[in-house]
Parts: C-alpha cells; sequence; structure tokens
C-alpha cells in the first residue's frame, strides 16, 4: 500500500496541495524510505485531559500536521532509516511551527500494531478511540534547539 502511494499517488497529491513527499534517496537515486506532511486538525478534546489543560479553552480544534505516510524500503529495515526520516519529519514540522504555520504536534495514524509500536517507543501519545498518536511541539522543541 505504501509502495503503491509513492507510485500512483502522491504526485497528484503533492500537485492538489493535499500532502508534501520528502524523499531519502542512496546515491544512485533508489528511494530507502519517504514520508508525507499535511496541514491538519484535533478536537481539543480528543486529547487527554493533562494536555487539554495546556491550550485555550477558545480553541475547540487545535492545529497540528499530520504526518500522513512513513515507510522505509523493506530491503533496509532495520538500519535507522525509519528513525531517520521520523527525525526529519519531527524537525521540519517543528521549524514549519515556529515561523510559518502554527501547529500544536504531530500526528500519526499507524497502520497497524507494529507501526504503533514504533511511534511509542518516540514518545508518541495515543488518542483515546481514534487510533491516531500525537506527539507535542513541546515534547519536540527540546530535541532541536537553535
Ligand atoms: C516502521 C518502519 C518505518 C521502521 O523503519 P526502520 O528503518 O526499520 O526502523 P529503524 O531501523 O530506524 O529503527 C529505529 C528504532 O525503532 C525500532 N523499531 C523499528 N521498527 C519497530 C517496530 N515496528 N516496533 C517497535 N520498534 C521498532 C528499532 O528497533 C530501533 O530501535 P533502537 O534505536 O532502540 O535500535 C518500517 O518498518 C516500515 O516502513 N514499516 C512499514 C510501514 C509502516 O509501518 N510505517 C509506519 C506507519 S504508517
Amino acid at each position: 500500500m505504501l509502495d503503491s502511494y509513492l507510485h500512483r499517488q502522491a504526485g497528484q497529491d503533492m500537485k492538489r496541495h493535499l500532502a508534501a513527499c520528502f524523499v531519502l534517496e542512496d546515491e544512485g537515486k533508489n528511494v530507502l524510505g519517504y514520508y508525507t506532511l499535511s496541514s491538519s486538525s484535533i478536537p481539543k478534546n480528543h486529547i487527554p485531559l493533562d494536555w487539554q489543560k495546556k491550550y485555550p479553552a477558545t480553541y475547540e480544534n487545535l492545529p497540528s500536521t499530520l504526518l500522513g505516510r512513513l515507510a522505509v524500503d523493506h530491503n533496509h529495515f532495520g538500519k535507522g532509516l525509519g528513525a531517520t526520516l521520523l527525525m526529519d519529519a519531527m524537525k521540519r514540522s517543528l521549524e514549519a511551527s515556529r515561523s510559518q504555520i502554527g501547529s500544536m504536534a504531530l500526528i500519526v495514524d499507524p497502520i497497524d500494531e507494529s507501526a504503533l509500536k514504533f511511534y511509542h517507543k518516540y514518545g508518541f501519545i495515543l488518542i483515546p478511540d481514534s487510533g491516531k498518536m500525537f506527539l507535542p511541539m513541546k515534547t519536540i522543541a527540546p530535541l532541536f534547539r537553535d
């Protein structure tokens, strides 16, 4: 599914401004992995109460950044490329949230239990009943001090 997205749909999504796609290639231009980012929002009352309290009552929906897809070529699993792509997505979305478009968190929608465990390892918090997870920019920011 993630292969076919890159080959058949990513270009169309970019043209329609639905997603920005970032591709990791080797020196021979072979694709090693990719991820996509899109604008998104989450209802404030979906996130855990301790996080809801950090944001003004006037915000019913919180602006966020969707890491819609992230995949590594299966021939290259276990070499740190997934972590590299995730760190790049965190850095890029943090920088955009600081200087271009406000966003309180990076959101993911893990495709299966294995993906959920991968994101959990990096601190993503499950949003109850949605299957989605979020990582607040407040958590990401200290990783990328200027
Ligand atoms: C999930 C995925 C991106 C991981 O990529 P990868 O390059 O193999 O992962 P890395 O080598 O960078 O692993 C980084 C760390 O995460 C851990 N990890 C990797 N996959 C994991 C998983 N499924 N569950 C738990 N931990 C995982 C690794 O053990 C490693 O830990 P360490 O730093 O303590 O050694 C890759 O397996 C993949 O593309 N899967 C199919 C698509 C998918 O599930 N995408 C994500 C959701 S849409």
